[in-house]
């Protein structure tokens, strides 16, 4: 019989691909989703790229009742994979305590009732965000945790360290923390995507939204940072290439392959790329010409990050496959298609 997965969550960006990726591996999936940033018709477009349904809860991590019964309904759950989580920046800003509610409280809740219900495996959803600007280029999980600069990028430290004191004391429990740095793209049968909520406050949904037309005009936010052409530089994975980092994880720790009980590892491409280069790619890959300037810089942004990635390579076996063209095809066609479905309306 295949391990139940569950993966809260599932319904969002990484979450959705990611059970794409479960359930190809033969893995069945138990998704949780309060859909406060996703929509429930993804279950059917995930069915319709795997051929299976997986089973779907709409509930909040944070209620431990309901999660309680999503452990009896659907035990036993061999490992969960925990997306759902509060993500954006300036909101956290403006409303720490939701996101500490949130990210926090549904964490504990999990690790409780991972102990009452004997499932041994969590992988977490971490960021590079826990580096803040790094001292050394590419960043290694050597590096030193700085403090935060936000309340959301605070929830990821304060996981971490969750994690680390509950395996410490709990030696039943194995966990994984994955550390990514910028997913972005579609899945390729278009069927899954980003779907951000109002205007989007990421770099590739702002640009295949002022490519096709929603959006005005992209602000590339700096031109004078300390980099060759003066934006900003990150670390852009592929949405799936990422989705596939977390069927690795949960696979080392079924076969017990991990080193510790606490792991974590940089998913990114190791190639840092400046959010120039990025609108330079994009508009050759799309064949469209971005309407773009150079506005001051963001607040909070970090002048550059990018992955060493030699230590998940090494030790999970897992390198990101996908160029950036591709990706960046990927999310345009995936902006092609939400128009398309926006149309025939
Ligand atoms: C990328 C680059 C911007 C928008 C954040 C979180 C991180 C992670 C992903 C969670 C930056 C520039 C952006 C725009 C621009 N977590 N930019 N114009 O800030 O690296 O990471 O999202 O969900 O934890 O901090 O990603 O996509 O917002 O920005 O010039 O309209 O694009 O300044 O250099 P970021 P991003």
């Amino acid at each position: 019989m295949s391990k139940k997965i569950l993966v809260t969550g599932g319904t969002g960006f990484i979450g959705s691909h990611t059970t794409v990726e479960l359930q190809n591996s033969g893995y069945e999936v138990v998704i949780v989703d309060n859909l406060s940033n996703s929509e429930a018709n993804v279950v059917d477009a995930i069915a319709q790229i795997t051929g299976k349904k997986p089973a779907f809860e709409q509930v909040d991590c944070t209620d431990k009742a309901a999660m309680k019964n999503v452990f009896e309904k659907h035990g036993p759950i061999e490992a969960i994979i925990h997306f759902a989580a509060s993500k954006a920046v300036g909101e956290s800003v403006e409303k720490p305590l939701l996101y500490y509610r949130n990210n926090i409280g549904s964490l504990i809740n999990l690790l409780e009732l991972m102990k009452d219900f004997k499932c041994n495996n969590i992988v977490f959803s971490s960021s590079c965000t826990v580096y803040g600007q790094p001292d050394q280029l590419p960043v290694t999980e050597q590096a030193s945790i700085k403090k935060a600069e936000s309340p959301y990028g605070n929830t990821k430290q304060i996981c971490e360290e969750i994690l680390v004191d509950t395996t410490n004391a709990e030696p039943w429990l194995q966990a994984i923390a994955l550390r990514y740095f910028n997913p972005i793209g579609a899945h390729p049968s278009t069927l899954i995507g980003e779907l951000p909520i109002g205007v989007p406050a990421n770099l590739i949904p702002f640009v295949t939204q002022t490519a096709i037309g929603i959006r005005e005009q992209l602000s590339v936010f700096g031109d004078d940072y300390n980099t060759p052409d003066g934006s900003c530089i990150r670390d852009y994975i592929n949405v799936v290439d990422l989705a596939k980092a977390h069927v690795v994880a949960v696979n080392r720790m079924f076969e017990k392959k991990n080193k510790s009980n606490y792991e974590f590892f940089n998913i990114g491409t190791g190639r840092g790329l400046s959010v120039l280069e990025i609108v330079d790619i994009f508009q050759k890959v799309a064949g469209v010409k971005l309407n773009y300037k150079i506005v001051g810089r963001r607040s909070g942004d970090i002048e550059q990050v990018w992955a060493d990635t030699s230590y998940a390579n090494n030790e999970l076996g897992w390198k990101a496959q996908e160029s950036v063209e591709d990706t960046l095809l990927s999310a345009w066609k995936w902006q092609l298609k939400l128009k398309e479905k926006e149309e025939s309306k």
